[in-house]
């Protein structure tokens, strides 16, 4: 395929498309009947075992895939990154995180230079700091130990160590290391999330790390400029050596911002910031938690995938397989979503870091020679850990923790919610508007999803609360009456809160899918930060954005604009926002018990709306029930009399192999 040529022009995409009808004609039940299918379809890697006998394919479709990753020189594409060719062709960059995590003595290339020294040289240097800051050997301004580090970071340089460290913090070694420390992130530029973070820590005993590959991020360095101030303000100007260190690729920055270089650890810029949690990124502040060694640990599984990927056949590959069943789903189903769902709290943060690494690396409309695709690219990616459930009865527990006078305010604020729904005319009736609004992009626009960006950080568990009202409540196939609908029902939900989506998943709500956003904002903050001689604070920076974003999706940006601005001729396609993209602005006035009740009535009764318009009980849940009951079956064969791996019985080819791995692996 000539370097212009788009993979949909190919007679292999072709191919494929005409084979997808073909697909859609079966049914999975069908398919999950044939064994010699299903043991084709596991895949095991170092103790691993991956089964992709449920997804709608057959041999010949991954057949199909391997002509269509040929079609695509996914080897050669492989092949040139490991090389440290310059594949990020916009950015004129070498793509070479796997680098980070390659053995002390490994050979990789960037320019002709291998980059593993490099590596090695920092890592070497956390090892020590971390054990000198861990020993109490590296001491406060006061003389006494830093026993607690607040890593301030956002997008990359935030979601890849929280998801590590949120991993890490049930692992018996890992706790054992922690014992006696603390480690908080502090991301969002809400005063709310600087005021969390530093509440019951003391600045004598915390050890601020400011990572940001550009140094430049505005959140980041407001943020680090108030923990400056919160750190000199109680010890001293000459406490921030001390109290202070960062991780950058820009070193002169960083000694400008009033941080010893000696004290940052430096990455490079072959590093993308969403692949940066392998740098000093995640390696620094993690290592400052739990000691280098179980660090060490974690850098040694990436590198063992990375081998895998590396050299492994494509027909036992994970990764790849991985890939091109996505690009399957995505594109030849038309599937726009996919939810990560690990069965271990410990994996909690899981799914927001992939929304980064993947909405912001394929949420794109252009191919990298920058001609507008025809088809679309990348996933939304949401996901909580399974089975969580949220439980609705909420006022004994608030009760038990505020006093239920504050509680009594949030129903309150609730109430008011529903005499306005019930009593207010439907042109001035918010949560009417809302819900027809969402019939209107659903059902008639055809978008699948819908972002939930409130910029609060105290909001942070809107989107996965809204998930269960509304997914729950309207993903539903038939009407009321048991009629089978021929439109879609329920949206797909997903958010973060703002700012921190923005360094995330936004790329693709910008320039790759269509998902209409709801953008929560607060005129009065619950935790007001006004720093010395700034000119701007917290909160009226987190506002701007709220401001922003919105016209941005709408007003896109285009190539007119772009030329008149100079920018190269080869960019423009990469550089140009398509806008039309549809969103809603709520602005309440201050965040207090009483606003957050009603919040959280408007959007009960715009999901009751688009129920009623649809024609669905939005109030029952038969959806959740089947799983439940197999998982009773699976519980009777786990019983304590059952752990023998030859007893499982009654489940197909698939569910017994893995059942069986289960059980012979947790006698052990
Ligand atoms: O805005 C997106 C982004 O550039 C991410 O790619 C990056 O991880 C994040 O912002 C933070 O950037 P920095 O590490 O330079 O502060």
């Amino acid at each position: 395929m000539a370097s212009s040529t788009l993979i949909c022009d190919t007679e292999q995409w072709k191919d494929l498309k005409a084979h997808v009808d073909d697909i859609k004609k079966t049914h999975l039940r069908e398919l999950m009947g044939d064994t010699e299918r299903c043991k084709s379809m596991m895949v095991e890697f170092d103790g691993m075992l991956l089964d992709y006998s449920r997804q709608r394919a057959t041999l010949e479709t991954i057949n199909k895939l391997f002509k269509l990753a040929e079609a695509a020189r996914l080897k050669e594409k492989i092949n040139k990154m490991f090389n440290g060719e310059r594949i990020n062709s916009t950015e004129n960059r070498c793509v070479l995180h796997v680098a980070l995590r390659a053995p002390r003595d490994a050979d990789i290339k960037c320019d002709g230079k291998n980059v593993v020294p490099d590596v090695w040289q920092v890592l070497d240097k956390i090892k020590e700091f971390s054990e000198r800051v861990r020993s109490g050997s590296w001491v406060g301004a006061t003389g006494k130990a830093l026993k607690d580090v607040i890593s301030i970071g956002i997008g990359g340089s935030f979601l890849g160590p929280l998801f590590v460290h949120t991993a890490l913090q049930t692992e018996p070694e890992a706790i054992e290391c922690a014992r006696g420390r603390q480690l908080r992130f502090l991301a969002n530029v809400d005063p709310v999330d600087v005021a969390r973070n530093i509440t019951g820590l003391n600045p004598e005993t915390t050890l601020v790390v400011v990572v940001s590959k550009t140094f430049t991020t505005a959140e980041t360095m407001l943020n680090a400029r108030t923990l400056r101030e919160w750190i000199s303000s109680a010890l001293g100007s000459e406490a921030v050596a001390k109290h202070m260190v960062a991780v950058s690729t820009n070193i002169p920055l960083v000694e400008k911002f009033g941080i010893d270089p000696n004290n940052a650890f430096a990455f490079w810029d072959w590093v993308g910031g969403r692949y940066s949690v392998c740098s000093a990124v995640g390696v620094l502040p993690l290592s400052l938690q739990y000691g280098f060694s179980v660090v060490e640990k974690f850098l040694k599984g990436a590198s063992s995938i990375d081998q895998h990927f590396y050299s492994t056949p494509f027909d036992q590959n994970i990764p790849v397989l991985l890939g091109l069943l996505s690009v399957w789903n995505a594109s030849f189903h038309g599937y726009p979503a996919r939810a990560i769902l690990p069965y271990s709290q410990a994996l909690e943060k899981l799914a927001p870091h992939i929304q980064q690494v993947s909405m912001e690396s394929n949420g794109k409309q252009v191919s990298i020679d920058g001609v507008v695709l025809p088809y679309e690219t990348g996933e939304i990616d949401f996901g909580e850990p399974g089975t969580n459930v949220c439980s609705a009865v909420g006022v004994l527990p608030l009760s038990l923790q505020y006093g239920f006078s504050v509680v009594e305010k949030f129903l309150k604020g609730a109430s008011s919610i529903d005499q306005h729904f019930y009593s207010a005319t439907f042109n001035q009736n918010i949560p009417v508007l809302l819900g027809l609004l969402s019939v209107w992009n659903v059902s008639f626009h055809g978008y699948p999803a819908r972002a939930i960006l409130p910029y609060s950080q105290a909001l942070e568990k809107l989107a996965p609360h809204i998930q269960q009202v509304s997914m729950e409540s309207n993903g539903k196939q038939v009407s009321i009456d048991g009629v089978v609908l021929p439109y879609e029902t329920g949206e797909i939900d997903f958010g973060e809160p703002g700012t921190n989506g923005q360094h995330s998943f936004y790329q693709l709500i910008h320039q790759g899918r269509v998902v209409p956003c709801d953008f929560i904002g607060v005129v009065k903050s619950q935790q007001p930060v006004y720093l010395k001689g700034e000119v701007v604070n917290n909160h009226d920076e987190l506002m701007s954005n709220f401001f922003a974003q919105p016209d941005a999706l709408a007003y896109g940006k285009t190539p007119q604009q772009l030329q008149n601005e100079n920018v190269p001729q080869h960019l423009i396609p990469h550089k140009t926002f398509p806008g039309n993209r549809p969103s809603f602005s709520l602005l309440l006035p201050s965040l207090s018990a009483y606003n957050i009740g009603q919040l959280l009535a408007i959007y009960e009764h715009r999901i009751a709306v688009e129920g009623f318009i649809w024609g669905i009980n939005s109030f029952d849940q038969w959806g959740v029930e089947l799983g439940k009951s197999l998982a009773s079956q699976v519980r009777n064969q786990l019983h304590a009399s059952c752990k023998k791996g030859d007893l499982v019985k009654g489940f197909n080819f698939s569910t017994t192999t893995m059942l069986k791995r289960y059980l012979e692996a947790s006698a052990d």
